[in-house]
């Protein structure tokens, strides 16, 4: 299927031998909005790096539209990763930032303007060009970050605890505008959290970790009414 991602029997170990993930296996159909909870340690970050060719399986195929992920290295892959420090350029303001990817792909100067110039529309930041990370509330940043992970287009997005450093009002705003622009772009979304309603609101399917296996997947419904064992039930409280 187009741009499906499909993770077969995915495990991976550090030096110390430790098991951080365990036989891991996703199939993600093109739009899908998957949220991944689970305690702090089991696995999830290590999961998006794997994805993202940050960090190599020790075993099993990562395979994105039928193609395999093994020799292709992380810039060309084109998926948007967006980290919770949302790791922007201090030294360089809102337009470079977004237009940073861009760049990196050889876009020419009236393209970059013109997809920057979208992206400001999009994620509210009109206004903002030429103002530095430093003069920007933490929403703001936020809100550049993403405009920087969507510009080149990704065919997939990973979202790595992206509201986590802002205060609960702002980001319930953030999560609704996010969770809207996401089904607009029709994007297949991996959004990691802590935060169980965050989880529900953002996904139509949710997979719980726990010690880098996975205890559980489904939509908010089944895993709240269904929970497979006592651990899945506890750690959703219901
Ligand atoms: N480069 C590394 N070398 C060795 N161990 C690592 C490395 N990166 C992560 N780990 C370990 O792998 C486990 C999973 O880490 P990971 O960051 O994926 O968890 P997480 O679910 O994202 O946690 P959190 O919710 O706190 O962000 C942890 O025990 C961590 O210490
Ligand atoms: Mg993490």
């Amino acid at each position: 299927m187009e741009n499906e991602l499909v993770l077969e029997q995915v495990s991976k170990k550090f030096d110390d031998g430790s098991l951080i993930l365990e036989n891991i296996h996703l199939r993600l159909p093109r739009g899908t909005k998957l949220s991944i909870l689970g305690p702090s340690g089991s696995g999830k970050t290590t999961l998006l790096r794997l994805i993202a060719g940050l960090e190599t399986p020790d075993s099993g195929t990562i395979v994105f539209n039928g193609v395999s992920l093994a020799a292709c290295p992380p810039y060309k892959r084109n998926f948007g990763m967006m980290f919770q420090d949302f790791a922007l350029f201090p030294h360089l303001n809102v337009v470079d930032n977004i237009a940073y990817g861009l760049k990196m792909k050889g876009m020419g100067k009236a393209q970059i303007a013109a997809r920057v110039k979208e992206m400001l529309l999009m994620t509210g930041l009109t206004g903002f060009e030429h103002r530095h990370m430093d003069d920007l509330s933490g929403g703001e940043r936020q809100r550049v970050a993403l405009a920087r992970t969507l510009a080149p287009q990704p065919r997939l997005l990973m979202l790595d605890e992206p509201l986590s450093s802002l205060d609960r009002v702002l980001r319930k705003r953030l999560l609704l505008e996010l969770t809207s622009i996401m089904s607009t772009l029709n994007i297949t979304t991996i959004f990691v959290t802590h935060d169980h309603e965050e989880a529900f609101t953002a996904g139509n399917r949710v997979m719980i970790m726990n010690q880098g296996r996975i205890e559980q997947t489904g939509t908010p419904m089944e895993l709240v009414h269904t929970p497979k064992n006592q651990w899945v039930k506890a750690f959703l409280g219901v």
